[in-house]
């Protein structure tokens, strides 16, 4: 049972009366009358004596409390003294409320600490992604001005190495930029109704002549597949499904296949990229939508990728409320899959309800 001032002040005030009242009937001629008023007058007397002796004992230490909160200029205690007074034990409402603020507080410095870290990682992978296009055309055009200029065909051999390092940088940056526009959700998506399979058409289109140097087929199933009405940002789609089929030509199987599936469930169509390349392992699988993370970094670099087309892929996906999902098989292949909602259906809101398409 717990006492709260008011009760404790109750039971003292009727103890001090009860003793009062049984040593005055001892002493001769006191009238009932009298010990009435004696009794009544002891009862409150005591009360409000104990109960403001109380209060002012607790509070002086709890307006104590609170002139330290006030020096961490701490606002998010919303308990007034009124309410203390009310409550059964103020100093362990007082302690309640102090003890979780330090709780949230800490929550807060942990997710900073981690985002801390992660900023300081992203930075060096950047600095260090920035480093080698950089470092790379620098060399070849000093040395080219050193005097290597002369000779007509390491002229056009070392320009042509500098353009495509500065593509690659180009490249690198815009990535970045979407990434970051993305992640901070600044990139407005423009719903509209568009075809996934004249998308992937176009894509097809693109990658042929890449395709074509490693010998990759790329098909559309179901072949008879007309048209894949969605609701989706035509653009920003594209450029997931461009990733998603650039990756599997990149790391897929020499002379192997990749196949764009289109599935039309209920109210959504499944896209689907499938290659029948070297697969990647559970422990790798779990990190390629990561930014910068590589499989293996020297390949993959010159392949030149920079490892943030999935990041990009998963947070334009993120934008359409959809999710990217992946299996692989090592030696056997590896498949993507996302949904998009067929056309005229309203797009599912992060609250679980829905939005009108744009
Ligand atoms: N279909 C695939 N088969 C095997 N490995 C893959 C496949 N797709 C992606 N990966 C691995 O996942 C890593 C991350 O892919 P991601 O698309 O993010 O980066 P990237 O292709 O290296 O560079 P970028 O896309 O920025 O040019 C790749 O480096 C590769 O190791
Ligand atoms: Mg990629």
């Amino acid at each position: 049972m717990s006492f709260s001032p008011r009760i404790i002040a109750f039971f003292l005030a009727v103890l001090i009366t009860t003793v009062s009242i049984v040593f005055l009937s001892f002493v001769p001629n006191v009238s009932a009358a009298m010990l009435f008023v004696v009794g009544v007058s002891s009862f409150f007397a005591s009360f409000f004596f104990v109960f403001y002796t109380i209060d002012i004992l607790v509070f002086r230490e709890v307006e104590q409390i609170y002139k330290t909160i006030q020096k961490l200029k701490i606002r998010d205690f919303d308990i007034s003294r009124k309410t203390l007074i009310r409550s059964v034990n103020p100093i362990k409402k007082l302690n309640s409320e102090i003890s979780t603020y330090v709780a949230r507080k800490q929550q807060e410095i942990d997710e900073l600490k981690k985002m801390e870290v992660f900023r300081r990682e992203f930075l060096a992978d950047v600095s260090h992604e920035l480093k080698t296009p950089i470092f790379a055309a620098q060399g070849f055009i000093h040395t080219l001005l050193d005097g290597a200029m002369e000779d007509p065909v390491i002229l056009e051999r070392f320009l042509n190495k500098a353009a495509k390092s500065l593509d690659g940088l180009d490249a690198l940056v815009r990535d970045l930029v979407t990434l970051s526009q993305v992640e901070k959700g600044d990139l407005k998506m423009h719903f509209e109704t568009t075809d996934l399979r004249h998308i992937t058409e176009e894509i097809f289109e693109q990658l042929e002549s890449k395709a074509k140097t490693r010998g990759v087929t790329l098909k559309i199933k179901p072949k008879e597949l007309q048209a894949a009405w969605v609701t989706a940002d035509k653009q920003r789609i594209s450029q997931v499904i461009t990733n998603l089929v650039d990756n599997a030509i990149k790391y897929g199987k020499e002379n192997g296949k990749i196949i764009v599936e289109i599935e039309e469930e209920k109210k959504y169509f499944q896209v689907s990229i499938e290659d029948d390349g070297p697969g990647i392992s559970p422990e790798h699988l779990s990190r390629i939508f990561e930014r910068f993370y590589r499989i293996d970094k020297s390949r993959s670099r010159e392949t030149g990728g920079t490892g943030l087309g999935l990041a990009i892929v998963k947070h334009i996906l993120n934008a359409h409320h959809s999710k990217i999902s992946v299996t692989s098989k090592i030696d056997k292949g590896t498949r993507f899959t996302f949904k998009l909602p067929v056309a005229g259906e309203l797009i599912p809101n992060k609250e679980g309800g829905k939005v009108a398409q744009h």
